[in-house]
């Protein structure tokens, strides 16, 4: 029996055959169960019996002729198609990394960093003190002893009898001059609490307190600092405007107005028709306070003032409600 065409056929689809799937075909071809090495198989009953054995044997070197030849390319495109599947995930090492979001500031933030500017221009530093205050520095301290009525102005939230969360900044006017003789020139900015909740109240808001104690200082210094401040922050254009008031830690006490920064002053919605807006309180630190604190009211004379920096946040950026700050959706904060 001669073979050869039979094996330079298969060994040269073999050789040809560029994939997996084509090699398999081949096989099928070949060794299937209708494959053409299978079918001669199938004609040895009809050859003599005297010549099947080698016919037997022929066919069967034909076989592991072909399962040589395709074991040894099976394996050949297999590694092929490993190598490029490697080589296609294979990781860029060089490649720029997906930029990850950002937060961002705050806008009452902002406004505190822009508040920490302005005065520290004016020579004031930052002094702080802490959230859950003393009832004596709190109150006590500043001319509102257990009792006193004035309490009642700052719904207040208890810790214990004599820890409160801080209703206001001015604890930290009490901290700074029991450890700082005059000249005392600081600001307080931080959180303060109050148990008021609804759309213009937050339990938890922001105040920034300022102190200045000095010889010979006078209304009109805290005037004419206030004035700065509110240029500097909102534009020249801008007056302020201070009202006879009563807090029980200055004498006398001061409402402080600065003109509307949405209606110049003509009257519109956000003013009440006023043209003007309330951002404080203020006065000359009271003779009580500086004698708690051993300083000779005598010698010694100081202001305070006192400011919502929500409410100076809202009129800076024209944002017209509240409860926007305290949400903290990045979309909001993200405009600022
Ligand atoms: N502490 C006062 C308040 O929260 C504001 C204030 C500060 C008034 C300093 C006068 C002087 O209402």
């Amino acid at each position: 029996m001669d073979n050869t065409a039979l094996i330079n056929d298969f060994t040269g689809e073999i050789h040809s055959c560029t994939d997996l799937a084509g090699l398999y075909n081949i096989k099928v071809k070949y060794l299937g169960k209708k494959g053409v090495i299978t079918d001669l198989n199938k004609q040895l009953s009809a050859i003599p019996a005297d010549e099947r054995p080698a016919a037997g044997a022929e066919i069967n070197k034909l076989r592991l002729a072909f399962e040589e030849l395709f074991n040894t390319k099976q394996t050949e495109l297999k590694s092929a198609e490993r190598n490029a599947k490697l080589a296609n995930e294979c990781i860029d090492v060089t490649m720029p990394a997906a930029p990850a979001p950002l937060g961002h500031l705050h806008p009452v933030y902002q406004i505190y960093d822009e508040i920490v500017d302005i005065f520290g221009a004016m020579g004031f530093s930052v002094a702080t003190g802490p959230e859950a205050e003393l009832d004596l520095y709190n109150f006590t301290m500043l001319n509102m002893p257990k009792g006193h009525p004035a309490r009642d102005m700052q719904d207040t939230f208890y810790i214990s009898e004599d820890v409160v969360l801080r209703t206001h900044t001015s604890p930290v006017q009490v901290r700074t001059m029991l450890n700082k003789k005059p000249p005392v020139r600081i600001i307080a900015p931080g959180k303060v609490y109050r148990s008021d909740h609804d759309s213009t109240h937050s339990p938890m808001f922001h105040q920034v307190e300022g102190l200045l104690v000095d010889k010979n200082i006078s209304l009109s210094d805290l005037k004419g600092t206030l004035q700065l401040f509110v240029h500097l922050m909102f534009g020249d254009d801008i007056p302020t405007r201070f009202r006879s008031s009563y807090f029980p830690f200055t004498e006398p006490s001061m409402e402080v107005d600065m003109g509307c920064v949405i209606c110049k002053g003509a009257g519109c919605r956000v003013c009440k028709s006023s043209g003007w807006l309330e951002i404080g309180g203020s006065g000359m630190v009271a003779p009580e306070v500086l004698a708690a604190v051993g300083i000779d009211s005598l010698v010694y004379s100081g202001f305070a003032f006192g400011m919502g920096m929500e409410r100076i946040a809202m009129l800076k950026y024209g944002i017209d409600d509240l409860r926007l700050f305290f949400e903290n959706r990045l979309e909001f904060i993200e405009q600022f």
